[in-house]
Order: structure tokens, then sequence, then C-alpha cells
């Protein structure tokens, strides 16, 4: 089993390095790297594949009238796979300035964009949130930085209540948001070799009254 499970890693790997030169080619973008980021709290940049990320996005049910959020958005690569969607807009929020120039250089510049973007260069817990409704994070930072994230979101829709659905990738802090009443676990994605998934992924929401 350990054996089969190690080629299904290689074998996923491989699959997912092969799809994603074709899709940053398609989109003529470039979002390769690994990139320190200088902050307390702060995750390296680093992204994961595209097939990933657009099941992902699917699987939150993202329509016309949504407003899409990556927190801490790097160079930008989920930015352009939500932007390939119809949507009222996507927004990317990074703390890292030179990531923040890459971001908006590749969704300056992206293919078959069909949503406007805007990439703001600021700490998550200072954003406001109020228009979003659809979320992503790939584990950016600790638990102390998504508590305030967390709180300035549940502000945002007690100013302006809304429907919202949350995609944690990578969910290492997924405590934090049973914390408390208003997110609401509804479903849960294991990493597994062959599937293509490296990391595992909660998916929350809450509703309009908050609950
Ligand atoms: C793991 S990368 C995720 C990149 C992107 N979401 C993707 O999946 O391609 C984490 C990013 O979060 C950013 N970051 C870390 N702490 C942050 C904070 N407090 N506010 C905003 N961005 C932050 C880092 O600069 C880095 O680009």
């Amino acid at each position: 089993m350990l054996l089969l499970d190690t080629i299904g890693w290689k074998a996923t790997g491989l699959r997912n390095r092969i799809a994603d030169r074709i899709w940053e080619r398609r989109l003529g973008i470039d979002t390769y790297g690994s990139v320190e980021v200088d902050h307390p709290d702060a995750n390296r940049y680093a992204t994961f594949a595209y097939s990933s990320i657009l099941n992902i996005i699917d699987h939150l049910n993202v329509q016309s009238d949504d407003v899409f959020v990556d927190i801490g958005c790097g160079k930008g690569r989920v930015v352009c796979c939500a932007a390939l969607h119809n949507l009222r807009k996507v927004v990317g929020v990074d703390i890292h300035r030179g990531l923040c120039e890459q971001a908006k250089m590749n969704a300056g510049r992206m293919q078959r964009r069909r949503a406007p973007v805007e990439i703001v260069n600021a700490g998550a817990q200072e954003f406001d949130y109020r228009e979003c409704t659809a979320f992503f994070l790939l584990n950016s930072f600790g638990a102390a930085t998504l508590k305030q994230v967390l709180a300035s979101i549940k502000q945002s829709l007690r100013v302006s209540p809304r429907r919202i659905r949350f995609a944690y990738v990578n969910p290492v802090h997924d405590a934090v948001l049973c914390e408390g009443p208003g997110f609401e676990k509804y479903d849960q994605w294991r990493r597994r070799p062959w599937s293509g998934l490296k990391f595992d992924v909660s998916f929350w929401r809450v509703g309009r009254d908050g609950q």
C-alpha cells in the first residue's frame, strides 16, 4: 500500500506539473516560484495545482453576483483562475508589495478574463470584507492572524448581512473556524494519492442571518 501511495503521489505530481505548464501558457501568466515573506505570522508564497484550484472554485458554486477574494493572493494564480468565471469582481489581498505587483501584472495580461480584478497590498487582518461573498485561503498565516481575519469577516457580516462560502486549503488551523457561532463546515476533501489533490480542503458557510 505504501509503495502504491508513493507511486500515486509521484504520478500526481508529474501530471500536475505538465497541466500547470499548459495552464500558464494558456493564460499567459507566470505564477511559479517560492518567495519568503518577512512578516511575523506570515507563510511564504507558494501555490498549487491549477486542476485543484479550479475544482475548489467550482465547489464554491460561484455566481455572477459573487465577489471572490483570495486572502494572501501571492502572484495571483487563484485570482486568475477565479477571473475565468463571470463574477462581479475578483479581489486578491497580499501583504507583500512585490508579490502584489506580480499579481497585478498577471491579472492585467491574462487571456480569457471574464471578471474585473483588483489587487490590494494590505494585511488580510486590515482589509474590509463587506462586499466579499466567496473566500479562498491557502494557509497564508498562523492562527493569531486567522483569528483577526475571521473577526473582521464576522464584523463585516454584522454591517452587511449576506451569505458567504469559504474554502480553506491546507486547513492547519481549522479549529479556529469552529470557535464561536457563525461558521458551519459543509464539506471536507482529503488529500489522496492519485486524486491530484495535494492538500486537504475544508468548506465553510455562513447564512444571511450570521447562523
Ligand atoms: C501559501 S501563499 C498562497 C498564495 C495564493 N493564495 C495561491 O494559492 O496561489 C500565502 C500568501 O499569503 C501572503 N500573506 C501572509 N500573511 C499575510 C497577511 N497577514 N495578509 C495578507 N497576505 C499575507 C503571503 O505573502 C503569501 O503570498
